[in-house]
């Protein structure tokens, strides 16, 4: 009988970050010293907290006006996740915040992977957590988003986490543009972080929709990888598929190699709720075996 692949709860957050609270399709957050609430679509149950603590949230996002601050609540501030220092900021094109914290199993990842000079491609790199984690455990990342201010946040955070001296290129570029680019050129990578929105735009316009070009992307990505590959991570969220999909999908790609594949769910957990989790977003990672 054929057996199938186990899949996983990956459980993320970071010191810097809680979740305090979920329900009613929001979700309350405290980054640093700032709690807030923003829209969570998955979140389909009743909250934990009362509305009162609710109520205490210095800032909320709403889908149609945007952020309403308090007074006094700060537009921008700093996290900190080991020695790396991420900015947060409330900007009015978006309800992120620069930092996805329940990514950080990924983050293990990329350090427990990372050997002297291997090379990691980090593609939709956004703010650059992936990115600087990976320069600080000793890879050489090419971070590619093709958001100009996504890049110069990102650079801001390579400064405040005092990693200007590490060997990181910045590109502003279309994701599947430059990987095509790379293959012609020669470049060749040991791990890929693939972190595609459901839809996006290039620099230049030109439209990005997951559903349509993932499979194109990850064939490119097969190509720029050196014989020896150690890392390929792929997460998804906001699009109707499985991690069982994600597990077809880089098994394909990484069947040349053997090593370990896992797919699963990134999610946290409540501090008002510990045993309710809250599903983010979902993963494939294959690794190489030690
Ligand atoms: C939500 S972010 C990924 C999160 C990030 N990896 C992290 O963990 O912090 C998605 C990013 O994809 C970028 N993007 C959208 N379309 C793109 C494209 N065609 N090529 C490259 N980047 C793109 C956006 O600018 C955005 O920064």
């Amino acid at each position: 009988m054929t057996e199938a692949p186990a899949i996983q709860v990956a459980l993320g957050g970071i010191p810097a970050y809680e979740l305090l609270d979920s329900g009613n399709r929001r979700k309350l957050e405290r980054f640093g010293s700032v709690t807030l609430i923003r829209g969570e679509p998955k979140a389909w149950w009743q909250p934990a907290l009362s509305k009162r603590d609710w109520n205490r949230a210095r800032a909320v996002h709403h889908e149609d006006t945007g952020w309403q601050l308090q007074p006094g609540c700060p537009r921008s501030w700093d996290l900190n996740e080991g020695n790396l220092t991420f900015r947060a900021r409330i900007s009015d094109t978006s309800k992120h915040l620069g930092l996805f914290p329940e990514q950080a199993p990924h983050w293990q990842a990329i350090r427990k992977m990372a050997t002297p000079g291997a090379r990691l491609l980090n593609l939709f790199g956004y703010t650059g957590a992936a990115t600087l984690v990976a320069a600080e455990a000793g890879w050489q990342p090419t971070h590619v988003d093709a958001s100009k201010p996504a890049v110069a946040w990102a650079r801001q955070n390579q400064s405040a986490s005092n990693l200007d001296q590490k060997p990181i290129r910045w590109i502003v570029e279309d994701a599947m543009k430059y990987v095509r680019r790379e293959i012609k050129r020669g470049s060749r990578y040991d791990g890929i972080l693939l972190d595609p929105p459901a839809f996006g735009r290039g620099p230049d316009g030109n439209i990005w929709k997951v559903e349509r070009q993932l499979s194109e992307l990850l064939d490119l990505c097969r190509q720029v990888l050196t014989p020896r590959p150690r890392l390929l991570i792929l997460t998804t969220y906001n699009i109707e598929a499985s991690s069982l999909m994600l597990h077809n999908l880089l098994g394909d790609v990484m069947k040349p190699y053997g090593g370990h594949l896992e797919a699963g769910e990134l999610a946290l957990s409540h501090f008002a709720k510990p045993d309710r989790l809250l599903p983010l977003s979902i993963y494939a990672r294959w690794t190489v075996k030690p």
